[in-house]
């Protein structure tokens, strides 16, 4: 089987950031092509984790550094990983002082509870090792001062390894100027799942994406047998005709992807088949093999 990797740095090029699409994709594509190594030399899981890894440590995304900042002005950040070897989901929602909150979600496959939440997440995270960090960036605190909320931004990668092993692993810092507490999508199995089928990444509204329960949904209509491209596009014409905003990344284990989205949304992602790289500039929406789309 041919490695396949795609990454998506959130649905956000309608909210403005200080960079470009162009410094966007450079730093997408960068990440891509390390993570790649990864991928070809450990395997899906390990690959996922450190493309995620790689995206929180850059402050121009909405996850780990840079993370946006809920209505009290502190940073809660949420992140899950899913592998389908041994098909455990593990996760940590609203955890704060931080630099990598998909690195603890990780951690948590290893434990008999896999999703810790908030205050007791952050002590069992001091107790395992994991030191203090301060994720909130000169902009994000000028966002807050603004008050100026957000509807996306997260973070998110897909790989099939060369043993057919899929894993999924999102990160987000939430939407900005949330209630305190809020629970996104990120760390549930609506933004962030992995079967021997397919695994998905979903940026976007969480509410909207909690209620459609978007990644499961993909990957069950693959599970019972249609293709990934049809199970997506179904998925975001049922998402579409309630309004909800979200995009997605997917992998199948026949080694096709999709980034897609409903509209008014633009999903940035960055992918790779074998020697071939894509990106979110060069088409709106990705299926490959090429499905026409309604997007
Ligand atoms: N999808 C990220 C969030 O809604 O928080």
């Amino acid at each position: 089987m041919t490695p396949r990797l795609i990454l998506h740095a959130g649905a956000g090029l309608r909210e403005r950031t200080r960079a470009s699409a162009e410094q966007i994709e450079a730093r997408l594509d960068d990440i891509l092509t390390a993570a790649w190594a990864v991928l070809t030399a450990e395997g899906a899981r390990a690959c996922v984790r450190y493309a995620v890894e790689q995206l929180e440590h850059e402050p121009l995304f909405n996850a780990g550094t840079g993370s946006k900042l809920q209505a009290d002005g502190v940073a809660r950040m949420s992140a899950s990983i899913m592998s389908a070897d041994d098909g455990i989901f593990s996760g940590v929602i609203n955890v704060e002082g931080i630099a990598h909150p998909v690195v603890a979600a990780d951690r948590l496959h290893g434990v008999p509870h896999h999703v810790l939440a908030g205050t007791p997440a952050l002590d069992w995270l001091r107790c395992a090792g994991f030191s203090a960090h301060d994720p909130v960036t000169d902009q994000r605190r000028e966002e807050w001062r603004e008050g100026r909320a957000g509807r996306t931004g997260t973070v998110g990668a897909v790989a099939l390894d060369a043993t057919g092993v899929i894993a999924a692993a999102t990160s987000t810092g939430g939407v900005g100027m949330e209630q305190p507490g809020r629970v996104s999508d990120s760390a549930t199995v609506a933004g962030n799942y992995a079967s021997a089928m397919a695994g998905v990444s979903v940026t976007g509204v969480g509410e909207h994406i909690v209620h459609h329960a978007v990644a499961a949904r993909v990957v069950v209509r693959c599970t019972d047998g249609l293709a990934l491209s049809d199970a997506v596009l179904r998925t975001l014409d049922e998402a579409s005709q309630r309004e909800y905003q979200f995009g997605l990344i997917a992998l199948a284990a026949d080694g096709s992807l999709v980034a897609n989205q409903t509209p008014g949304v633009q999903t940035l992602y960055a992918a790779r088949c074998g020697e071939r790289a894509l990106s979110f500039l060069q088409a709106p929406a990705l299926h490959w093999p090429a499905k026409p789309s309604p997007s």
